[in-house]
């Protein structure tokens, strides 16, 4: 139970007659559990809600905001709440809501012709698939937390994933947004259209913008033709330079039907073999290091078995690939992938590490990894490595875990700075970004300054100012 102030139970009284009671959710009630909106998922922060506010409508999202502003209350927009940067929880002031998005889940249209799909934000990342496939289409976005996470959550982090380097990440997925504005306006952006040049471009604003400049309330995606053929091979591989130049390969064999193309280091497997032994890792114990790659056929069966098997005979010719094995079945290649997805709960059954979601040129991964790797032994001998990610896009997870037998908690406190700032050292002498598809959240929030453009971010804090005065729009995220 917490005591409000008299404006806080005007605002909740406000909120419930725009969303009906049972959708406005507060710890008046002793035994409310607000935990799954409170907490992150990598369990980093438990933050205290104001109130977990549920609107069924884009009018209702508009009247919210209108009430919140005119209270001068920050708003966290919140999807799935799978992010891993803490970027959709509120903070433990207790003055923040939750606006979740959840029940704003519906698919409003299908345009065939057009090949888009529109649906509310809130939508399941796997219902907003399963729409498409149903309509003979394929929406590409595919990742590990694709049961949970929403469009809406997707759009807000600019969300990558396993199929960018054929597809894109989210902001190339989507033609058009409606969002709510700071002010509770609502901007109806909700365009099917390919080519528009009339002004700046709102839409690629508010993508990725974590939730700091807008609240989307809808969007229409576009939709691909369902491959006629799709094929998994598990390729184990000598080194990182091995992987590039098997990534080089296969660009060049299967062209624009290479759909994925993700690597794993040895201790990376090591973990989901050490906690979900049933899922039989195939390699992994020969090798540093395993790729996955999907070809996606627009011909047929055959013709992606044979293109894919004069790949791996190239690639084993020139010594990039020592052993590989090649899904037989659809079942055996969604087993593969879940071997892949696998490895963020392994980690996370192994206890809590220090994460990075870097990009780099793919051309000078080897080195970064080599150098990079050679520091941090020097900075904490025995620290162990789980290097994995989607290798296809420059996008690597280069997450740093404790030594063997070191708790967990003591060596996020001593090492969590000094490590970030080595690793982002690093991402920069390379030409990288420190947040590659993640985004920036409240976890990199200090040191984005230090690693963005000076100019870059003073336009950023300029947009913020002119789109969020009042900065009541997830404050402390993206920018201090
Ligand atoms: P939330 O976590 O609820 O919110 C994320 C951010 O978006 C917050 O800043 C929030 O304020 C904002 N936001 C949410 N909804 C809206 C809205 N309607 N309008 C404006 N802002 C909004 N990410 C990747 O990019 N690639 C991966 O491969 C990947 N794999 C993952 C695997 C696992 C197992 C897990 C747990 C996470 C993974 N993620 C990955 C991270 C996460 O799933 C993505 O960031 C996802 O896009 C978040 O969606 P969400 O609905 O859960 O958003
Ligand atoms: C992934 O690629 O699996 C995700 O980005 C999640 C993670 O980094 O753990
Ligand atoms: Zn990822």
């Amino acid at each position: 139970m917490t005591t409000l102030t008299q404006p806080q139970t005007d605002l909740i009284a406000q909120l419930r007659d725009i969303c009906g009671t049972a959708n406005v959710l507060t710890h008046e009630e002793p035994a409310a559990d607000l935990s799954p909106w409170e907490q992150d998922w990598r369990k980093r922060v438990h933050g205290l809600a104001l109130a977990v506010v549920r609107p069924g409508n884009t009018a209702e999202v508009a009247a919210v905001v209108k009430a919140c502003a005119a209270a001068n209350t920050a708003i966290v927009p919140q999807g799935g709440n799978t992010g891993l940067v803490v970027g959709g929880v509120p903070d433990g002031s207790g003055t923040q809501i939750v606006l979740s998005m959840t029940r704003m889940n519906a698919v409003r249209a299908i345009d065939p012709a057009n090949l888009t799909i529109t649906v509310e934000a809130g939508c399941v990342l796997q219902n907003l698939q399963a729409a498409a496939e149903a309509a003979g289409f394929l929406f590409p976005l595919s990742l590990g937390a694709e049961g949970s996470c929403t469009i809406g959550g997707n759009l807000g982090t600019n969300a990558g994933g396993t199929q960018v380097v054929r597809y894109g990440n989210t902001r190339e997925l989507c033609l058009g947004l409606e969002v709510v504005t700071a002010q509770g306006e609502i901007w109806h952006g909700l365009s099917g259209l390919r080519k528009d040049n009339t002004g700046y471009d709102l839409r690629n604003l508010m993508i990725g913008s974590e939730g700091t400049l807008g609240i989307i309330t809808a969007a229409t995606m576009k939709l691909y033709p369902q491959p006629a053929a799709q094929l998994t091979a598990w390729a184990a591989v000598p080194s990182m330079d091995a992987a590039v130049a098997l990534l080089g390969l296969a660009h060049q064999r299967l062209g624009p039907g290479l759909t994925g193309f993700e690597v794993m280091n040895q201790f990376a497997l090591g973990l989901v073999d050490k906690h979900y032994p049933q899922l039989r890792v195939p390699l992994w114990q020969a090798t540093p290091w395993c790729v996955l790659i999907e070809n996606s056929d627009s011909e047929n069966e055959q013709h992606a078995r044979s293109q894919f098997e004069a790949l791996l005979e190239a690639a084993m010719d020139q010594g990039c690939v020592t052993d590989a094995v090649v899904a037989e079945s659809l079942t055996q290649a969604k087993g593969l992938w879940h071997i892949r997805e696998s490895i963020t709960l392994a980690q996370a059954q192994e206890g809590l590490n220090i994460k990075h979601d870097i990009s780099i040129p793919v051309s000078r991964i080897p080195d970064f990894v080599a150098e990079t790797d050679a520091l941090l032994a020097r900075e904490v001998p025995g620290v162990r490595m789980v290097d994995f990610g989607h290798l296809g896009d420059g996008n690597l997870h280069y997450n740093v875990q404790a030594p063997e037998g070191v708790d967990e908690k003591a060596f996020l406190r001593d090492f969590e700075d000094p490590i970030n700032t080595l690793v982002f050292n690093q991402v920069k002498r390379y030409d990288g970004s420190i947040s590659a598809e993640h985004g920036v959240g409240e976890l990199k929030v200090g040191k984005l300054p230090l690693y963005k453009d000076p100019t870059a971010l003073a336009m950023m804090r300029a947009i913020k100012q002119t789109l969020d005065p009042q900065n009541i729009l997830n404050p402390g995220r993206v920018l201090a």
